[in-house]
């Protein structure tokens, strides 16, 4: 009913509304107030995540998409080798797994049947398991190691949005933790990223206040016959994830790729207003990546490409070369996902509305999948 859904036309819409709150209580009781990660919750020792040598991270769907920004978080702040993989591949190819082998396995439902069956074959390798889920008391926390739960609420769209931003968060909070608990950051390093994670949810709010133009341009789309998105780094599965949305809800053919792999294939689909979704990185720094990637924007522009670029505010050299620009507020790169994402999301709801869908069930698909 309109009541269930607070005003809003969609669960997706009110869901979405929802994310700076999701992030404000994933984020509660985890942080001391000198800026310290608290994650006594997770049942694993401190000495168990020292021993660790080696993290894969298993998942499907949007929740990979997480996992993919967590192995670049993880890597730079634990300098551990971490690998990402699909839940539906991952017992398959026989992975090399013993006891100094942390397995975070990311689900919302916390009941999808892949990543339930990785998750046991991780167990029998002896690995330990740790589960980041938002569904209490559900069959992949129960049979994990440890669990970090997300307090994202009740996600009732199938398309997940506040589940996305709350795994992210969730991924930081555990890569900051092993970071600290094995002396690899300083405790001011840490101190510092929890201080820009505590501000997210503001810059989350100041973000969709302004998403009006995103509405205008995904009625200017919704005829579009495939529309393509580029990223960098965490921006890549950014990319993937715009892409995800759009395929599930709009029911158009979208694709995600890696900016810089767009040269060596993949660019000849772009003809005269092929629509490109580009996610910058931030210009702060060196800005190297972001000067990548808007070399890359030229790229597709010149083979005729209609760019809608997001990218931070205040990125002032970006405009010339975006037919559409959407201003995120800035945040750290490992970080940006909590924002570059969310255009995104509401792109991808408004086109399926704008070609008459149902943008909370859509045809062919369930919220959680329970079959492998
Ligand atoms: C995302 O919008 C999807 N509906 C889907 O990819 C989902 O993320 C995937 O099925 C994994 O679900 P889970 O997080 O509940 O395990």
């Amino acid at each position: 009913s309109a009541a269930e859904k607070g005003g809003y036309e969609y669960f997706m819409l009110k869901e979405i509304a929802e994310q700076p709150q999701a992030i404000a209580d994933t984020l509660l009781g985890r942080l001391s107030e000198r800026g310290e990660i608290i994650l006594d919750e997770v049942r694993l020792t401190d000495q168990d995540l020292r021993d660790v040598d080696k993290v894969f991270i298993v998942a499907c769907g949007t929740s990979y998409h997480a996992g993919m920004v967590a192995k670049y978080a993880i890597e730079h702040w634990v300098r551990i080798p971490c690998e990402v993989e699909l839940a539906s591949e991952f017992r398959y190819r026989d992975p090399i797994l013993d006891r100094s082998t942390l397995v975070i396995v990311i689900s919302q439902s916390g009941e999808t049947m892949d990543t339930l069956m990785a998750l046991r074959h991780a167990k029998e390798q002896k690995a330990r398991v740790l589960a980041i889920c938002n569904t209490n008391g559900s069959t992949i926390p129960r049979e994990s190691d440890a669990v970090l739960y997300t307090h994202g609420g009740p996600e009732i769209a199938v398309a997940s949005t506040k589940a996305f931003l709350t795994q992210l968060v969730a991924c930081y909070l555990i890569g900051l933790h092993l970071a600290q608990i094995r002396g690899v950051m300083y405790a001011d390093e840490v101190a510092a990223v929890v201080e820009r994670l505590s501000q997210a949810p503001d810059n989350l709010r100041e973000l969709l206040d302004g998403m009006e133009d995103v509405r205008a341009l995904a009625r200017d789309l919704k005829t579009a016959s495939t529309i393509l998105f580029i990223g960098r780094h965490v921006g890549f599965p950014v990319a993937l994830e715009g892409a995800l949305k759009l395929k599930e809800l709009a029911y158009m053919h979208a694709e995600g790729f890696a900016a810089g792999e767009l040269k060596h294939g993949p660019i000849s689909l772009i003809d005269e207003g092929t629509p490109v979704v580009c996610v910058v990185p931030s210009p702060a720094g060196r800005g190297v990546m972001r000067d990548k990637v808007v070399s890359n924007i030229q790229e597709v522009r010149a083979r005729g490409a209609r760019t809608i670029v997001i990218a931070e505010k205040g990125d002032e050299g970006v405009r010339a070369f975006a037919d559409h620009l959407i201003e995120v507020p800035h945040t750290p790169t490992l970080l940006a996902p909590l924002m570059t994402t969310v255009p995104l999301q509401i792109l991808a709801c408004e086109i399926a509305a704008a070609r008459g869908h149902d943008v909370d069930q859509p045809r062919n698909l369930a919220k959680s999948v329970t079959v492998e």
